[in-house]
């Protein structure tokens, strides 16, 4: 039995939950260039449109439709039952795995419901629309100091340390729904130990699959639940 494991999810495990993947065959994000809306530059060049970008996602997330699917279950309660160490690294910056019960999860890309201080970096909860009148939680004079709290390209990802101990001391790694295309996360797999059984759980191949022992191809939904199911078993 393994007894330290690290999960890898992107957008493909929320894609049945009604959220877009990023890079659909329109190569768009949600109709926008990832660069225009995922950048330093682009929030430069544009920042109520990027704001806007984000408040509509951030609606959309909070909107009665979008809820957690059987995959983001089945990893929490694979969670509550297994005794070894478990983390959950996600790229993703909706709050799915958390509402489905997960307990150890890291938010790499940050999360949508958070706001960060563009002068003190300080980060808040934020389930609200942000843009340049929006006041700031410890300054209200002050205004349109708030930026999403997503790690854009070009940005350090957040708890790199923690994450990169966890890979080199995992016996198994598992990459879900995502495709493989930006780093470091594409890159976790190679960083795992030798001895570290590797599998990637995807709809389709990746520029990694070759690296995994072992690959499942379908839905989320599906190939996450049988798997942990046989797992636990
Ligand atoms: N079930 C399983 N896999 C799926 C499903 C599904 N229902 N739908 C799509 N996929 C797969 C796609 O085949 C693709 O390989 O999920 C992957 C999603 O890939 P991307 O859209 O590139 O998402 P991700 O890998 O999470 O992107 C990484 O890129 O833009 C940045 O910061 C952003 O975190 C994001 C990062």
């Amino acid at each position: 039995m393994y007894k330290k494991i690290v999960v890898l999810t992107g957008a493909g495990i929320s894609q049945e939950s009604g959220l877009k993947t990023f890079r659909g065959s329109d190569g768009l994000w949600e109709g926008h260039r990832i660069e225009e809306v995922a950048s330093p530059v682009g929030f430069e060049n544009d920042p109520l449109m990027v704001w806007d970008f984000y408040n509509q996602r951030r609606r959309q997330l909070l909107c009665d439709e979008v809820d957690y699917n059987n995959a983001h279950k089945s990893l929490a309660e694979f969670e509550k039952n297994f005794c070894g160490d478990f983390l959950l690294v996600t790229q993703n910056v909706d709050d799915l795995h958390e509402r489905s019960g997960s307990q150890n999860v890291l938010h790499m890309h940050g999360e949508l419901l958070k706001a960060r201080c563009l002068d003190t970096s300080r980060v808040y909860d934020w389930t609200e629309d942000l843009g340049e009148k929006t006041s700031h939680p410890d300054f209200p004079e002050k205004v349109g100091r708030l930026r999403p709290h997503i790690v854009w390209f070009g940005e350090m990802p957040l708890h790199m340390d923690k994450i990169s101990q966890a890979l080199k001391q995992c016996d198994l790694f598992i990459s879900i729904g995502t495709s493989a295309q930006v780093y470091p996360a594409a890159g976790f797999v190679s960083m795992t130990s030798r001895s570290c059984h590797r599998v990637e759980l995807n709809l389709e191949d990746t520029p990694s699959s070759m690296i995994f022992d072992e690959t499942h191809r379908g839905l989320a939904t599906e190939v996450v639940s049988n798997y942990f199911k046989d797992l636990l078993s």
